[in-house]
């Protein structure tokens, strides 16, 4: 697959798809690694005297309200300083004012561009991949790098609509994913554990029975570890259930009983709050105006003894609300954990990541990913569209 090193970028206009979908609360970053990670490839055009355009989505844009949350102006700051430049900013994604801007770029400059899932509001031509947005996206440039992993497994116009018309590479940050997450889907170190949790359940339900299929054990906990435990015929109360995915779980269950690693117990409450009032259960014993919101002490222990025996742990979603004081102990604790003992560990996922970031385990595992589903998918033997369009 060509890279960004194989283009003459000099005076050429470099179109580059980054992923700044970052996580944001009350108008401040909480974890800036994507954009940290994007850095060398973006630096390498600007030092090759390209004219920088980067493209990115931040958050899912189906409203007004939506529209005015994920205003990709956030960054800029931030990258800003991280290059040692002022970053120009085009609060549109399409249209004379965004040409212009493109064509006064001098070499070494750099653009963003305002979120391109604020086209999602006029018939989801950006997550639709619309032909003529990404043949329009394509014409403002002479070389399209794919520098955004976590959004690979997407087809979306600003990433398979741009390869089609453009003459297009992977960037660094690319590159860095695929060597590492390629090697353990075709190699794993074994015994090879994948731990799975958050709370977008119904995501990663499908990716289960294929990484049941490839690794030794699959330990469940997060929101998604509930609607197992329904289908078991558990009593979950206001737990996040997945109503769709029950039939399936229970199949999983059966199939791969001895795999599938479920909590013994956990932290339940009636809020999701700093403030909530707490209390430990059984996981046979939830009450029903209650809800399970953290792995409980018997879980880590017992999620920690297959830490014990694995040689590679792969891990995606958080066992709580670890943005929450209340319910962190389970992220932490195994984050802690794995830190300490010798089996190489991948972090992907969003909140996996800012999780080991904000805890403090930054540079305490093999490779923290910038890739949640795309890494999954990745892992699980999936084709990635946002690659395939490229490598063709
Ligand atoms: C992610 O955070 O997983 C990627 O940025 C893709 O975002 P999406 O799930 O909204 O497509």
């Amino acid at each position: 697959m060509k890279t960004i090193k194989d283009f003459k970028l000099e005076s050429k206009r470099v179109i580059i798809r980054v992923d700044f979908n970052v996580p944001i609360k009350d108008g401040v970053i909480l974890d800036d690694n994507r954009i940290v990670m994007s850095i060398d490839t973006i630096k390498y055009a600007m030092d090759n005297g390209g004219r920088v355009i980067l493209l990115s989505h931040l958050g899912r844009v189906k409203s007004e309200e939506d529209r005015l949350k994920n205003d990709l102006s956030i960054v800029v700051p931030r990258l800003s300083s991280l290059l040692g430049t002022d970053v120009k900013f085009c609060e549109y994604t399409r249209g004379s004012v965004l040409e212009g801007m493109v064509a006064s770029l001098k070499d070494g400059e750099v653009l963003l561009v305002q979120n391109t899932r604020y086209e999602d509001l006029n018939g989801k031509l950006e997550s639709g991949c619309d032909l003529e947005l990404g043949k329009y996206w394509a014409s403002l440039g002479d070389i399209f790098i794919n520098d955004a992993f976590g959004t690979a497994h997407r087809s979306h116009a600003s990433n398979v609509g741009i390869a089609r018309n453009l003459p297009s590479g992977i960037g660094f940050l690319m590159q860095k994913e695929l060597s590492v997450l390629e090697s353990v889907r075709d190699n794993p170190k074994r015994p090879y554990t994948v731990i799975l949790g958050g709370a977008k359940v119904s995501d990663k339900i499908g990716v289960i029975s294929a990484l049941a299929n490839k690794a030794d054990y699959i330990l469940i906990g997060g929101g998604m570890c509930y609607t197992f435990l329904y289908s078991l015929g558990y009593n979950i109360g206001k737990s996040l259930l997945d109503s769709d995915s029950i039939d399936y779980c229970k199949d999983l269950m059966n199939k791969y009983r001895d795999k599938i690693i479920l909590p013994v117990d956990n932290i339940v409450s009636s809020e999701i709050s700093d403030n909530s009032k707490c209390e430990l259960t059984n996981i046979d014993s939830i009450p029903s105006n209650k809800m399970g919101l953290d792995i409980g002490p018997r879980s880590i222990e017992l999620f920690e003894s297959y830490i014990d025996k694995s040689k590679m742990v792969v891990w995606n979603g958080t066992m709580g609300f670890s943005e929450i004081k209340n319910f962190e102990v389970g992220t932490k604790s195994l984050l802690e954990y794995l830190s300490k003992s010798k089996c190489d560990t991948i972090i992907c996922g969003g909140d996996t990541a800012s999780s080991a970031i904000n805890f403090g385990y930054k540079d305490s595992f093999m490779h923290i990913s910038t890739g949640g589903g795309a890494s999954l998918e990745l892992l699980e033997g999936k084709v990635l569209p946002g690659l395939e369009i490229i490598e063709k």
